[in-house]
């Protein structure tokens, strides 16, 4: 637990924060699969990022609740990584909170876009992902679409000019990291 936040911390996005939300308790995916790994799970979690200290925020609560809460901090965010309950409802109210939350130019990447292909649509994120993509057309550029989903959030101006970010630059890099790591 953790994997991804200490990748990002320690390879990619040095001298950078990170806000993580989580509940803890597996959500409905039941991720962890057994309630005594949860503890596990969160100790692994402080272990990895006491590798960063006073760079980590960890919010314990749904990602509903956490979210509509940065939006009323007004936080805003250069990357936004979308990784917590995987049925397709969460995954579609998690897109519509975080993304106000996301920089003009930042990057959205949603996991597991192709996951659980052999679960109902209901029960894996892809539908609204691709529900979400939809609807913001004129204001997301898709960088990489496969196991996940990577998108930077553009103005009409950015996207004429074709500008590729220094942030989707670094996202595109962390992925490449990850698959040979
Ligand atoms: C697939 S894991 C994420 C793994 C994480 N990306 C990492 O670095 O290892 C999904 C996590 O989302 C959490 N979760 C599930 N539903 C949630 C919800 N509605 N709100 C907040 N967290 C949730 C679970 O407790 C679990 O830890």
């Amino acid at each position: 637990m953790g994997r991804e936040v200490g990748n990002f911390l320690s390879r990619i996005f040095l001298g950078t924060s990170i806000t993580c939300i989580d509940t803890f308790d597996g959500g409905q995916d039941d991720y962890g699969h057994n309630a005594a790994d949860l503890p596990v799970i969160e100790r692994r979690f402080e272990a990895n990022l006491s590798l960063y200290p006073g760079r980590v925020r960890k919010l314990t609560s749904t990602s509903t609740k956490a979210l509509a809460g940065l939006g009323e901090e007004g936080a805003q965010f250069d990357l936004i990584y979308i990784d917590g309950g995987h049925d397709r409802d969460t995954v579609h109210v998690d897109s519509l909170l975080a993304w106000p939350l996301l920089k003009d130019g930042g990057i959205a990447i949603w996991d597991d876009y192709e996951g659980g292909r052999s679960d109902t649509i209901e029960r894996r994120p892809e539908e609204a992902i691709n529900l979400f993509v939809a609807s913001r057309r004129g204001q997301i550029e898709i960088l990489h679409r496969n196991y996940q989903l990577i998108a930077r959030k553009v103005s009409d101006g950015s996207r004429k000019t074709g500008m590729r970010s220094y942030m989707a630059e670094m996202a595109l890099r962390s992925l490449r990291l990850r698959r040979v790591g």
